[in-house]
C-alpha cells in the first residue's frame, strides 16, 4: 500500500505519489495522442508492452490509476475503478448491465441510497426489482423468482452482506448458483456485492463467486470521515464497460480523493484490525448487559446455525459494524443516542472514531414501515461503527448512556 504501482523517477523523486491535479496532459506527438486515442475509444486493442499514456482527467489520472492498482490488491481483482462516491460506484453497475425490461434480484435490506435507486429509479427505466430475505434459501428464491413470471428477464443480483444494519448474512455460492441456473448462451447473469461493510478486509466476494464486489470507500477505505468515494472491481472484460460508462457519466473520483484515499490505504489494515479488537470487547459488554435485548454482531453467532457455517466460510473476521436493541423502542433509543458523550450521533462508518445513528429513522427513513419490520430494522435498533478508541473509553461511554435510559 506503501509503493505498489508508483515510480518516484517518473515524480522528480518524490518518495510518494504528488497530488496530479491537472484537466488534461501533453502528448508528445500528434502521433501518440492518435495512439492513445485508439486505444481509448476501444480501436485496437493494447499492444503487449504498450503502456497506457495519459489523456484527459476524466478518463485516467495517476491517483486515480495507482490507487486502483492497489485496490485490486486487496481483493485480487483483475481491474478496478474508483469513483465520486459509494452511489456513484452502484448505480454505474446497475445502469451498465441492466435494461428496459430486466429484473434485478437483490437482498434486502440494503443500503437505503441503494434500495432507494432500485425501487424508485429503476422502475422509471422499466427495470424490475424483486427483494429477497437472508432467511431465504435457495430454493425458496427460485420459487420466488419463477413466480415473478420474468424469470428469463433476470440480469443481475445485487447482495449487501452482511447486511447493514442487521448484520445478517447471505451465502454468495447460493447466490452463484442462482446465476448460474438463469444464465444462457446469449447472457450471463451477474452478481454484484457491496462489501463496504467488511471493507477490503475481512471479506473478498470475488472468491466466492462474484463478478463484482463495490464499495463505498467513504468508509474503511477512506477511514476518516474526510472523504466520499467509491470503487468497483471485477474482471478486466467486465471493468472495461464499467469504466466506458464512468467516462461518459464524468463520475470518476478527482486527483485529491484519490490521493486521499493512497494515503487511507497506507493505515487499512491496522485501523481494521484495531476496531475489530474494539468491537469485540464492546459486543461482549452488550451482551451482557441487562438493557439490550439483542445484540447483532459476527462475533456472536451461535455455533450450529446457517449464519455460522456462512460466517466460517465466507469471513476472515466479524468486523467492527454491530446493531444492537435497547429495552424501550425508539425513546429509548433516542435517550441512549442524546447521552452519548465521546461517540459521535452521525450516519456513516468505518471511520476511527466510533459513530452511532437510529437506523429505522435515519440511513433507512426512505423504506416503508412494513419493509423496515420485516427486515427487523425495529424501532429499539441503534447501529453502532466502532473506532480506534482505548475500547475502555467506548465501553465507558455505552454505559453511561444506557444509565440514562
Ligand atoms: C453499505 C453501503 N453501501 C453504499 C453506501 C453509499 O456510499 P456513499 O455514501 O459513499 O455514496 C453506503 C453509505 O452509507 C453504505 O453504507
Amino acid at each position: 500500500m506503501m509503493t505498489h504501482g508508483y515510480k518516484p523517477e517518473l515524480s522528480e523523486g518524490a518518495i510518494k505519489c504528488p497530488i496530479f491535479q491537472t484537466s488534461t496532459f501533453v502528448f508528445k506527438t500528434a502521433e501518440e495522442g492518435k495512439a492513445l486515442f485508439e486505444v481509448a475509444y476501444g480501436k485496437r486493442e493494447k499492444l503487449p508492452n504498450e503502456e497506457l499514456g495519459l489523456i484527459y482527467s476524466r478518463l485516467n489520472n495517476p491517483d486515480l490509476e495507482i490507487l486502483e492498482d492497489r485496490l485490486c490488491l486487496w481483493d485480487k481483482a483483475a481491474a478496478c475503478a474508483v469513483f465520486e462516491s459509494g452511489m456513484s460506484a452502484i448505480s454505474t453497475v446497475l445502469l451498465e448491465f441492466l435494461k428496459p425490461g430486466d429484473l434485478v434480484l437483490y437482498s434486502k435490506p440494503v443500503y437505503g441510497g441503494t434500495d432507494h435507486f432500485i425501487n424508485h429509479f429503476l422502475p422509471k427505466m422499466g427495470i424490475h426489482a424483486l427483494g429477497f430475505t437472508p432467511q431465504q434459501e435457495y430454493d425458496d428464491i427460485v420459487e420466488q423468482i419463477e413466480k415473478s413470471g420474468k424469470a428469463d428477464k433476470l440480469a443481475m443480483i445485487f447482495i449487501e452482506t452482511p447486511a447493514n444494519p442487521t448484520n445478517a448474512l447471505i451465502d454468495i455460492a447460493c447466490l452463484k448458483a442462482i446465476a448460474d441456473k438463469y444464465s444462457t448462451s446469449e447472457k450471463q447473469v451477474l452478481i454484484a456485492v457491496d462489501n463496504t461493510y467488511m471493507g477490503p478486509l475481512w471479506q473478498h466476494p470475488l472468491e466466492h463467486g462474484a463478478d463484482f464486489v463495490v464499495y463505498s470507500a467513504t468508509k474503511y477505505i477512506g477511514g476518516h470521515s474526510d472523504v466520499i468515494a467509491g470503487a468497483v472491481l471485477g474482471s478486466a472484460e467486465l471493468m472495461v464497460r464499467i469504466k466506458t460508462l464512468r467516462t461518459f457519466l464524468g463520475n470518476m473520483a478527482g486527483p485529491w480523493t484519490g490521493w486521499l484515499l493512497m494515503r487511507s490505504l497506507e493505515t487499512l489494515k491496522v485501523r481494521m484490525e484495531q476496531q475489530q479488537a474494539n468491537a469485540v470487547e464492546v459486543a461482549n459488554f452488550l451482551s451482557q448487559h441487562e438493557k439490550v435485548t439483542k445484540v447483532n454482531y459476527l462475533g456472536l453467532i451461535k455455533e450450529g446455525t446457517r449464519a455460522y457455517e456462512i460466517y466460517k466460510k465466507q469471513y476472515h473476521g466479524s468486523g467492527a459494524m454491530l446493531s444492537f436493541e435497547i429495552e424501550g423502542g425508539e425513546a429509548a433509543a433516542f435517550k441512549f443516542l442524546n447521552s452519548l458523550k465521546l461517540i459521535k450521533l452521525a450516519v456513516s462508518l468505518g471511520s476511527t472514531e466510533s459513530l452511532a445513528e437510529h437506523p429505522r429513522t435515519m440511513t433507512h427513513a426512505g423504506i416503508e414501515d412494513a419493509q423496515l419490520d420485516e427486515m427487523e430494522i425495529t424501532d429499539s435498533l441503534v447501529r453502532l461503527s466502532v473506532g480506534v478508541e482505548n475500547f475502555k473509553d467506548i465501553i465507558w461511554d455505552i454505559s453511561q448512556a444506557l444509565e440514562q435510559v
